[in-house]
């Protein structure tokens, strides 16, 4: 979807986005995330309102391009910032994990948000997208995948 209706969805959403999908989201982040050791610098990608920052209770550091759903990230100690995650605006191996849940499907091209996830990671990358859509050949040319998994609504990767 073009980043502009993608901002223009997500901050008409915000106001009841948790209400309407936190139980939801929490059950994708512990299904991937229980037996994983996280280290060092922690970006969540594609934030939205930092339900993870709640679910892992500790700040994390945030990307969106909904200035509605980072402001709601911001309240839950999320350090944010507004971006896109086809450009993001970090240095190469920035961040030692990222985590970015249900948020690929969303953009407009993802070939190119998977070149800049590749591009800041320095070690372990936790991605979801909903299992609707399948982008399994590009993440398999990009990424030594360690595993696969269903996560409620979307399908995992451990890269
Ligand atoms: C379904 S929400 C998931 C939010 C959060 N990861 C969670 O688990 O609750 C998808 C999020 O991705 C963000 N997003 C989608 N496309 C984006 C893009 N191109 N750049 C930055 N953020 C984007 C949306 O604004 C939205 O907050």
């Amino acid at each position: 979807m073009k980043q502009k209706s993608i901002k223009k969805k997500y901050d008409l959403t915000a106001d009841v986005y948790d209400e309407r999908y936190k139980d939801i989201q929490f059950e994708k982040f512990k299904l991937m995330l229980q037996d994983i050791q996280l280290h060092g610098k922690i970006l969540d990608h594609g934030c939205g309102t930092g339900l993870l920052a709640e679910f892992l209770n500790t700040p994390l550091f945030g990307i969106d391009i909904s200035f509605k759903m980072l402001k709601r990230a911001k309240q839950r100690r999320e350090l944010v910032v507004q971006g896109d995650l086809e450009h993001l605006p970090f240095k190469a191996r920035a961040f030692d994990n990222i985590l970015s849940f249900t948020a690929l499907q969303n953009t407009e091209h993802p070939d190119k948000a998977l070149n800049e996830l590749k591009r800041i990671s320095n070690r372990k990358i936790i991605l979801t997208h909903l299992a609707k859509f399948d982008f399994s050949k590009q993440i398999n040319k990009k990424f030594d995948v360690q595993e696969i998994r269903q996560a409620g609504e979307d399908i995992g990767f451990i890269l």
